[in-house]
């Protein structure tokens, strides 16, 4: 069984990363990639081995809006086709393979299979972060865990209350209410914690006294593969929402190898609560990477460890009302995955 959905939108990278005559090389879904900007300051996303010998293009250079190969320096466009070579006539069935990608939300989006089918329309709604209206503050964490024990974390919250029981937590977590629906192929996980005095740092970062007691709700919004958003919003106790204030965050997740994960986390701020949102948005961003890093990758790489290599889809595990939304996300995927594999069998035989 593959691992991965292949016909589907991935995060490759904060757009970001991705500077004006530089190659970012990175593993996606067990794939060597590379990316770059082409002249006109798009991304260009190709195969990362050169078809010569086989060695990383990461190690080239761009030359003319095209990699040169750090070995013996032939070049490909961003196309990939070959269209410099030192010794000759560049050779035409010397070719990497292209992948379809967008820059967008402040991501870089890639398709890792067919072309035709890379219908921009089906990147996540992640438009509080695009650059243009937003301060986006930033985080990436690299976890030896696979992305399926990631998208748990995100939508089973009841850990909070014990795994971030001084930071993002409280003891009211497990008495609020847990509820979950799925909209076609997107999964919602809700939990809305009643009369919470919240951790006297996650008060201060969510701009709410000391000691107040409030109504906080944790909202979780899925998209197949691993493409989450955390809306987050609190209220004096007993209020009506409507007078609180809601925050999103989005938890990207792209798998790295079947074990390990690329995960990219934001904190936005809208441009129009003034300038200093930037370096707010910021140290909001610095501030959670703590209790992520120090919290839920450990427990997430100490879970990978124990589960090893064996099959996550038919691994005996609990289930408990918590983990309703979790378990539909994963009906989502590994339906999508028997249709592809379906289809691969298919192309096989005809
Ligand atoms: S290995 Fe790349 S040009 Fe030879
Ligand atoms: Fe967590």
């Amino acid at each position: 069984m593959a691992e991965f959905l292949l016909n589907a939108w991935y995060v490759a990278g904060w757009a970001s990363e991705i500077e004006p005559g530089a190659i970012l090389a990175r593993r996606l879904l067990d794939e060597r990639i590379v990316l770059f900007r082409k002249e006109d300051g798009s991304v260009a996303a190709l195969h990362g081995l050169c078809p010569h010998r086989m060695v990383s293009l990461g190690m080239g250079k761009l030359v003319n809006g095209a990699i040169q190969c750090g070995y013996h320096g032939h070049s490909f466009d961003e196309n990939g086709v070959c269209v410099h070579n030192p010794q000759g006539a560049p050779p035409k069935t010397m070719r990497v393979r292209p992948y379809p990608v967008i820059e967008r939300h402040s991501m870089i989006w890639i398709w890792m299979d067919e072309a035709s089918r890379a219908d921009p329309s089906l990147i996540p709604d992640l438009s509080f972060q695009d650059p243009e209206t937003a301060y986006v503050g930033k985080g990436y964490l690299h976890v030896r865990a696979s992305y399926i024990l990631e998208i748990e974390n995100i939508l089973d919250l009841s850990h909070i209350e014990f795994l971030h029981a001084t930071t993002l937590g409280s003891s009211e977590v497990s008495q609020g209410d847990y509820s979950w629906r799925q909209e076609g192929e997107t999964i919602w996980s809700q939990r809305d914690i009643i009369g919470e005095v919240m951790t006297d740092e996650l008060a201060t970062s969510m701009g709410r006294a000391i000691g107040e007691k409030v109504d906080r709700w944790l909202h979780v919004r899925w998209n197949a593969p691993a493409n989450l958003v955390l809306f987050t919003g609190v209220v004096t106790h007993g209020r009506p929402k409507e007078e609180g204030v809601e925050n999103p965050t989005a938890h990207l997740f792209t798998p790295e190898t079947k074990n390990s994960t690329h995960y990219w986390f934001s904190v936005p701020i809208p441009k129009a609560a003034g300038p200093q949102g930037e370096a707010t948005a910021q140290k909001k961003a610095d501030w959670l990477k703590g209790p992520f890093t120090d919290e839920d990758v450990v427990m997430l790489e100490e879970q990978q460890e124990n589960i090893g290599d064996r099959d996550l889809r038919t691994l005996k595990l609990g289930w408990l009302p918590g983990d309703a939304a979790g378990a539909r996300a994963r009906n989502v995927l590994y339906s999508r995955l028997d249709d592809e594999a379906a289809e691969a069998a298919a192309n096989v035989k005809a």
